[in-house]
């Protein structure tokens, strides 16, 4: 994102990958050959992060993997991006914005117990227990394509529910317009947090109608298991048509608002992020192209599609909006 202002961040993500993979040779060859004391100073010495063991998330129960009462379209056909990469390219500022360590730093964050209040303008404010909240509709796998502001993109298996589920429950007032999302503030587990890199808590926003599309989900888990700390468990907001900043992680306030909300990236750099942040391959970040992204796992590059692909059933909502303006 914004932090390193660097000259070009789209070419500096594509080194990042590569780097990723040589690391990883790299770090593979090394505990071939040498002894753990020698592969420690290694990993001192070049400042590799060490390599984390695999990590096994919990199964999720009784997943569906149709979606009974909304209308989605079918799951894109390219690849599904493997487990391992979701897990371990990942960017969470509350932690670090090493995409590589994020997994490492956040492996003992305590997600139970664990509540999310949801009030505002809402006739049925109520705070949820975590394991209630996701009782209140069918776990579902939704397979989105999954597209980062910084140019690269996934295919990823959730398991979750639609949003409109949530909001539904707390019934939302006439005067609602937007709805705001917050993040946990846990410095003590959340090392980021104490750099104080960008203002926490994490704000994100949605129009209450964005919110209430059935694309909109609550995701809970990836590849049918419990989502790992760092892709933004116990819950998370996952918006397939928007830049993947949208999708605030470890939720823990839904706030039905009149007013537009902050959010976190527009605060920080307000002429580089607005408040729809749709993917748009005709609009340009101010200092990168929009028009290409690399797949996480694929050599070369794609084109991006206009609302990541989900245009048919999203564009209808910007309808006579200019979307240059509203970015
Ligand atoms: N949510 C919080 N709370 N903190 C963050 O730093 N990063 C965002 C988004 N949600 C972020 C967040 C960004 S920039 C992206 S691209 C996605 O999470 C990354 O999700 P992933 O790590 O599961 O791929």
């Amino acid at each position: 994102m914004v932090i390193k202002k660097h000259g070009d961040i789209l070419s500096s993500e594509i080194t990042d990958e590569h780097l990723f993979l040589n690391r990883r040779n790299f770090v593979r060859a090394a505990v071939l050959a040498g002894t753990t004391t020698a592969t420690a100073l290694l990993y001192r010495r070049f400042a590799i992060p060490a390599p984390v063991p695999a990590q096994v998330a919990a199964n999720i129960e009784g997943v569906k993997s149709s979606t009974p009462d909304v209308a989605v379209p079918p799951p894109p056909a390219d690849a599904r991006t493997p487990y391992e990469k979701i897990t371990n390219y990942n960017n969470y500022y509350e932690f670090t914005t090493d995409k590589e360590d994020v997994a490492r730093l956040a492996r003992n964050f305590t997600t139970r117990p664990w509540t999310v209040e949801v009030g505002g303008l809402v006739q049925k404010p109520k705070t949820f227990d975590i394991d209630d909240l996701i009782k209140l509709a069918p776990q579902e796998e939704r397979v989105y394509r999954f597209r980062c502001v910084e140019g690269w993109s996934m295919i990823i298996p959730w398991v979750g529910f639609p949003l409109a589920k949530l909001l539904s429950a707390v019934e939302p007032l006439g005067g609602a317009r937007y709805v705001a999302f917050e993040s946990v503030v846990r410095p003590k587990e959340m090392p980021g947090q104490r750099e104080g890199t960008l203002d926490f808590p994490y704000v994100e926003g949605l129009r209450l109608d964005e919110a209430m599309h059935p694309l909109t989900i609550l995701a809970t888990g990836i590849y049918g298991k419990v989502l790992l700390p760092q892709n933004g468990a116990p819950v998370r907001l996952v918006v397939p048509w928007k830049y993947g900043f949208k999708s605030a992680k470890a939720i823990v306030k839904i706030t039905l608002t009149e007013r537009e909300p902050p959010t976190t990236w527009n605060l920080a750099t307000p002429s580089e992020y607005g408040f729809y942040s749709n993917v748009n391959p005709q609009v340009d970040h101010p200092r990168w192209s929009q028009a290409t992204e690399q797949r996480i796992g694929e050599f070369g590059r794609r084109d991006t599609l206009m609302f990541n692909g989900y245009a048919d059933e999203v564009a209808q909502l910007y309808a006579g909006m200019d979307l240059r303006r509203y970015f």
